[in-house]
């Protein structure tokens, strides 16, 4: 689904990604581990064209989306791709429902907020729909970011350290999550963790170390 051919990156001389080449196929979970400033969320921003290679091509079935223009690749990235990051990023003066409508509303989506509810219902949030994200533990706020991340039926699913800020427990469940998301719904994931069980957990474990994968 997803392809990634010989990327490289540099900051001010920095060379953070030099010649990265993976695929992810539909309905793979696939972890990326790697010390800290090795250049996962660099690579994860690349993949999910927030970020353009210095080097280097994504395709997404086949498609070179690296090179589209802005517009043409924002409304990939909306159509095609969710993101979900270590703090939720929800708009603290909008409620859950509301949050999880945006992505569909910037696409002049009039069934949002049924599927909105829809969705808080299986993450088991029915309860907390009409809440805003101070009223939620953190547990419930990152759900809340997964609903939102699913909201336009994306293909592919990228999660930086989603579990980063969270308890024990509720990292395990939010882990769950991920997986029964993927075996029931088919969802793809590529997420960047430090969670070793995390990590072990996924289809795949690809560790960035000197600018490559080494596994
Ligand atoms: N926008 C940026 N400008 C300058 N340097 C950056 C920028 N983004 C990341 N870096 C640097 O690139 C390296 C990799 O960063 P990052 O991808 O965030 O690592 P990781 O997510 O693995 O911790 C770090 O040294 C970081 O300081
Ligand atoms: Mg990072």
């Amino acid at each position: 689904m997803l392809r990634a051919d010989n990327i490289h990156k540099s900051y001010n001389g920095l060379n953070v990604l030099q010649g990265i080449d993976l695929s992810i196929a539909k309905e793979e979970v696939v972890s990326i581990v790697g010390a800290s400033g090795a250049g996962k969320s660099t690579l994860l921003h690349i993949l999910g064209t927030l970020d353009v290679p210095d080097q280097g091509r994504i395709l997404f079935n086949e498609v070179e989306v690296s090179s589209l223009n802005q517009k043409k690749m924002a409304h990939f990235r909306n159509q095609e791709i969710g993101f979900i990051f270590q703090f939720h990023n929800l708009f603290p003066e909008f409620t859950a429902k509301e949050n999880v409508c945006i992505p569909a509303l910037i696409n002049g989506d009039s069934g949002a907020e049924s599927r909105a509810i829809e969705l808080l219902n299986i993450l088991g949030l029915s309860k907390r729909a009409d809440h805003k994200p101070s009223e939620l533990s953190g547990g419930e706020q990152q759900r809340v970011s997964v609903a939102r991340a699913l909201i336009n039926q994306p293909s592919i699913i990228f999660a930086d350290e989603p579990s980063g800020n969270l308890d024990s427990q509720s990292a395990d469940e939010l882990h769950e999550l991920f997986f029964d998301l993927r075996n029931k719904m088919g969802q793809t994931f590529v997420i960047v963790t430090h969670n070793m069980q995390l990590a072990g957990m996924a289809d795949r474990k690809l560790e960035i170390k000197d600018g490559t994968i080494t596994s």
